[in-house]
Order: structure tokens, then C-alpha cells, then sequence
């Protein structure tokens, strides 16, 4: 596991700031809500890719077994915040994932390429604050903290696998362009605590 975290680490642009710890901690019924709605849409995101590309018999397999685990993180999340008396309920959405969509390029391949990097760049990001979390956290939350970690950095490798794929060869170029908005997204002050805000002031 040790080697698959230093993997994530040595790919994002920057570690998570203490100040974004520091609310997650004073956030915490905030941060499990969020985490839900996380999971749900990173189903919901390999779902969508699965109706978009069934000429892809990789991508189809990776997503649906992707699908079936977030939905699993999911139920999880639902199981702590019931034991906790934290109430599931919306939220509008972290500028994050928005942020980076809005580089995705509109026409395919150059769309799926982006996606699938995009994709990558969120599990690998996801990963960094679970750990980085974990030893913060009470034992029960720092246990399932944790145990996702080796699922989404094999989520994280997942996208990277098929972003080369369908873009026939390596995605550098794609991946430093993403890379540096996700750096702005992760150090600049944001206005709203989420999984994947900045720091909040
Ligand atoms: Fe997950
Ligand atoms: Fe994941």
C-alpha cells in the first residue's frame, strides 16, 4: 500500500493543506454528508461512461466493477453517518470537480481522454485525504478511512490505464494541463468546506 500512496503522492501537484485538515476536523458531519454525495457521483460518473462508450470492452468492465465498489464506499458512508445521527441531505457541489470539467475538450476522442484523466486526478486526490485524514480521526472513521484507500488508488490507476488507451499512447500533456488547475482548486481559499474544497478561512 505504502508503495500505491507514494505513487499518488509523487503524481498530485501538492499535499493537502493543514488548514483544509483543520476544517475537515471542525467539519466532520460536513465531511461524511459530502464524502456521500462523493461516492454516488463517482458511480454515477462510471455509469454515464458506460452508456457513452459500449464499444469499449475494458472501459466497461473497469467502470461497472468501479460502479459496484462506490456504491459499496457509499453504503459505508450511509452506515457511519446513521450510527453517528448525522442526516443525509443535498449540498451544492465543491467548485472542484467543476473546475477541472471545464478544461475536458467537447469533441472525442480528445473528451474521453479528458474525462478518464480527470477521473484519475479525483481518485488520486480522494486517496492523499484519506490518508492524510486517517490519523486524525477516531478509530472507527480512521479504520474505514483507511480500508478505501487501496480501492481508490486502484481506481486512480484504472483511469490512467484507459485515458493512455484511448488516446493511443502516454497522456502527459494532458495530465500536467489538468494537474495545474487541480493544484489552484487544492491550495487557493475556497468558500465553502467540502471533500475536494481549498482551505476555507
Ligand atoms: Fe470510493
Ligand atoms: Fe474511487
Amino acid at each position: 500500500m505504502n508503495e500505491a500512496l507514494q505513487e499518488i503522492h509523487d503524481f498530485l501537484p501538492c499535499r493537502t493543506p493543514q488548514q483544509w485538515i483543520d476544517n475537515a476536523l471542525a467539519n466532520q458531519d460536513l465531511m461524511l454528508i459530502d464524502h456521500a454525495h462523493c461516492e454516488k457521483k463517482a458511480a454515477s460518473t462510471a455509469l454515464s461512461l458506460m452508456y457513452r462508450y459500449v464499444d469499449n470492452t475494458d472501459l466497461l468492465n473497469k467502470m461497472s466493477r468501479l460502479a459496484r465498489e462506490e456504491l459499496r464506499h457509499f453504503e459505508q458512508v450511509l452506515a457511519i453517518m446513521k450510527k453517528r445521527g448525522v442526516t443525509y441531505d443535498h449540498l451544492t457541489p465543491a467548485r472542484y470537480a467543476a473546475g477541472l470539467r471545464q478544461e475536458v475538450r467537447a469533441e472525442d476522442p480528445g473528451r474521453l481522454v479528458d474525462v478518464l484523466v480527470v477521473g484519475a486526478i479525483i481518485e488520486a486526490r480522494s486517496c492523499e485525504r484519506f490518508a492524510t485524514l486517517a490519523p486524525h480521526l477516531d478509530d472507527k472513521l480512521a479504520d474505514f478511512y483507511n480500508s478505501l484507500l487501496k480501492s481508490e488508488a486502484r481506481h486512480y490507476q484504472d483511469y490512467l490505464k484507459l485515458a493512455e488507451q484511448a488516446n493511443g499512447g502516454p497522456v502527459d500533456d494532458r495530465v500536467k494541463a489538468f494537474l495545474d488547475i487541480e493544484h489552484g482548486l487544492i491550495t487557493e481559499p475556497d468558500i465553502e468546506f467540502r471533500f475536494h474544497s481549498g482551505p476555507v478561512q
